[in-house]
C-alpha cells in the first residue's frame, strides 16, 4: 500500500486515478484548489487544499507520501500555457525542498510530442487547431523541462491521442516515444485504463526518469 497525493484530483483523469488508487488499496490524498469539489468519500481518501503552481503547496502535499501524481490541466490552450510547464517547475521545486524524503512524481503528459508510425510527430499533423497545438506544445515544454531534472524522480505518462471516460478493461499497451495506436490507426484509451496504467507504474516502477505512452 502506498501513500499517494494527487493534484487535479477533481478533474476527468485525476478523479479516475484517485478511484483506481482507492480500488487497489492505496491511501490517497486529493489535493485541490476547492475541496468542496470532491464529493466522493472513502475511508482511505483525504482531501486537502493546494495549488500546484505554489511550490510550498507542493512541498506540503508531498511530505510523507510515497508518490505525488499531477493530473492538472488548464482548460483551453492559453490556460494550459499558464499551467502545464509552470506546474512542472513548481512540482520539481516543491519536491526538491524535501531532499531525500521527496516522493517520486508521476505527471500526466500529452500525446502531441509522440511519433506516429510514419515517423512524424503528432503535433506536426496538418490541420490541427491552434488551441490544441498550444496544449500539445505546453506538454512538450513540460517534458523538455522534466528531461533536465535528475535530482527528483519523475515519470511522465502520455495518453493515446483520444482519452475519454469509458470502460476499465485493465488491458493496454505501452510504448516509449511512439503514439500507441491500433492497426486501423486509431489511438485511444479510456480514462479508467489510463488510471490503471498510472497505478501499475506506481506499484511496479518501470519508467523512472522518462516518459512513456499508453493506449490500446
Ligand atoms: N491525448 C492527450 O494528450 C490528452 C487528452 C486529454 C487530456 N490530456 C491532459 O491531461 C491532463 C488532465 O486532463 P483532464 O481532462 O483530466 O483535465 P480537467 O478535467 O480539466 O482537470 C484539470 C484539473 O487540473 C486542476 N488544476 C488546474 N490548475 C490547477 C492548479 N493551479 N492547482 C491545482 N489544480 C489545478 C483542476 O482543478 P480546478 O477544478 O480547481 O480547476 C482540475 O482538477 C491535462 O494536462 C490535459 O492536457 C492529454
Amino acid at each position: 500500500m502506498s501513500q499517494i497525493a494527487v493534484f487535479g484530483a477533481n478533474g476527468t483523469i485525476g478523479s479516475a486515478i484517485v478511484r483506481e488508487a482507492l480500488h487497489r488499496g492505496h491511501q490517497v490524498t486529493a489535493v485541490v484548489r476547492d475541496p468542496a469539489k470532491i464529493t466522493e468519500s472513502h475511508p482511505s481518501l483525504t482531501v486537502t487544499k493546494g495549488d500546484v503552481l505554489d511550490p510550498a503547496s507542493v512541498r506540503s502535499a508531498a511530505a510523507g507520501r510515497d508518490v505525488l501524481v499531477s493530473a492538472v490541466g488548464g482548460g483551453d490552450g492559453p490556460g494550459h500555457l499558464a499551467t502545464i510547464e509552470p506546474a512542472a517547475r513548481s512540482l520539481v521545486e516543491g519536491l526538491r525542498a524535501l531532499g531525500d524524503q521527496a516522493p517520486r512524481l508521476i505527471s500526466v503528459g500529452g500525446a502531441g510530442s509522440l511519433r506516429t508510425p510514419d515517423g512524424s510527430l503528432v503535433w506536426d499533423a496538418p490541420g490541427l487547431p491552434e488551441w490544441l497545438l498550444q496544449i500539445m506544445h505546453a506538454h512538450g515544454d513540460a517534458l523538455d523541462y522534466y528531461r533536465t531534472v535528475s535530482d527528483v524522480s519523475w515519470t511522465s505518462l502520455s495518453p493515446a491521442a483520444t482519452i475519454e471516460p469509458g470502460e476499465r478493461t485493465g488491458d493496454y499497451r505501452t510504448a516509449q516515444e511512439q503514439l500507441v495506436a491500433a492497426a486501423d490507426g486509431t489511438s485511444r484509451i479510456s480514462v479508467e485504463d489510463y488510471a490503471v496504467a498510472v497505478i501499475d507504474e506506481i506499484e511496479q516502477p518501470q519508467h523512472l526518469g522518462e516518459r512513456f505512452a499508453c493506449g490500446y
